[in-house]
């Protein structure tokens, strides 16, 4: 069971994930155009996080007999300036996600919701992963500089990155982690 002001916050942080969907997949097409196709498949595998992580909150808010209210998803980005600007843009954003989740926890705590407060927890130790990696890529293309060569070994690291969340919801989120061995 969850109070109004909990399951309004929860559809809200479910429209934030599917933003956070649909931005990293405005920044595949991008790496895509520019002929980046390592860091197409590292933003497509971020996008499909993304998606398990608001199918996975639209799924708790069903499972508690709440409400999903799907609000509209607002409009990306299309063009970055560099690798670095996409990069840069990824953590900025991941800050505000972390920020939002914080306040969510928040309100859990304040309204006694036991269960939201265990649920979300996974989220946030998500984001400090999410925010270090950021980090991590963010330093080694500031050291990258205007080196295409080494530009080019990074995308083909990239290339590399292999989706590790389910994909497919057709049989619910849980079932998916489950087969998926999460
Ligand atoms: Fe769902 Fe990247 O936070």
């Amino acid at each position: 069971m969850l109070n109004k002001k909990v399951a309004q916050a929860l559809n809200e942080q479910i429209n934030r994930e599917m933003y956070s969907a649909y931005l990293y997949m405005s920044m595949s097409a991008h790496a895509n155009n520019i002929g980046l196709k390592g860091f197409a498949n590292w933003f497509m595998s971020q996008y499909h996080e993304e998606m398990f992580h608001a199918m996975k909150m639209y799924e708790y808010v069903l499972r508690q007999g709440a409400r999903v209210k799907l609000l509209a998803v607002a409009e990306p980005p299309a063009e970055y300036a560099s690798p670095l600007d996409m990069f840069t843009k990824t953590l900025e954003h991941e800050r505000y996600i972390t920020a939002s989740l914080n306040t969510l926890m928040d309100l859990a705590i304040k309204e006694k919701d036991h269960a939201t407060k265990i649920f979300l927890e996974w989220y946030i130790t998500e984001q400090v992963e999410e925010e270090d990696n950021d980090n991590d890529i963010i330093t080694e293309l500031t050291l990258i500089g205007d080196n295409p060569h080494a530009l080019l070994m990074l995308d083909r690291e990239f290339a590399t990155r292999a989706v590790t969340v389910p994909t497919d919801f057709s049989k619910g989120v849980e079932a998916a982690a489950k087969a998926a061995g999460e």
